[in-house]
């Protein structure tokens, strides 16, 4: 049966990952990070996917890992910033279970950014101005989300905490 996961959303550096280790730990569901499934069936990171093959084809790989999730259940799972970029993807992510926005200030996410040397979105010298505009085309579909936490100073295992009191009363 599918439909019982819980599948967190938002935009590169709302701390998906970290969040999502918490929330597996504290829930025993199982950790599934949908990005390093994609490496791993790859064989290469996600920043050579895009090197070598562009963005196009990440974007196959990351619908065809979400795909291959259908049907399974008790999973946590961190899905990349633009996992719901496609239509059929937003359908996917839909059926498999809850949904969580991890919503941040655009700001605290470019001061984390600054740091990040594995992403192919965010260059060497970011586009800053391009990086907030794709964070606010995405924003809508982030907010299609069964659930909103606010993350702005809280802690992961925080933020971990109040999903699951949230997702208890629902
Ligand atoms: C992407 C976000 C990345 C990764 C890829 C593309 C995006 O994941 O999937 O670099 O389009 O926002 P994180 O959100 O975990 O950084």
């Amino acid at each position: 049966m599918s439909g019982n996961n819980i599948i967190l959303v938002g935009f590169m550096g709302a701390g998906k990952s970290t969040v999502a280790a918490e929330l597996a730990r504290k829930s025993g569901l199982s950790l599934v990070e949908l990005d390093a499934k994609i490496e791993e069936k790859a064989g290469i990171s996600i920043r050579e996917i895009f090197e070598l093959s562009g963005e196009e084809k990440f974007r196959d790989l990351e619908s065809s890992a979400l795909r291959e999730l259908y049907g399974k259940d008790k999973l946590v799972i961190s899905t990349g910033g633009g996992i719901l970029g496609r239509p059929q993807n937003r359908e996917l992510v839909k059926g498999l279970g809850k949904t969580v926005y991890l919503r941040a200030p655009f700001l605290t996410l470019k001061n984390r950014l600054g740091f990040s040397r594995a992403r192919p979105l965010v260059k060497e010298q970011p586009d800053w101005v391009a990086l907030e505009s794709l964070f606010l085309s995405r924003t809508p579909f982030y907010e299609m989300a069964d659930l909103i936490i606010d993350t702005d100073n809280k802690k992961p295992v925080e933020i971990a905490t109040e999903i699951i009191q949230l997702l208890m009363e629902a």
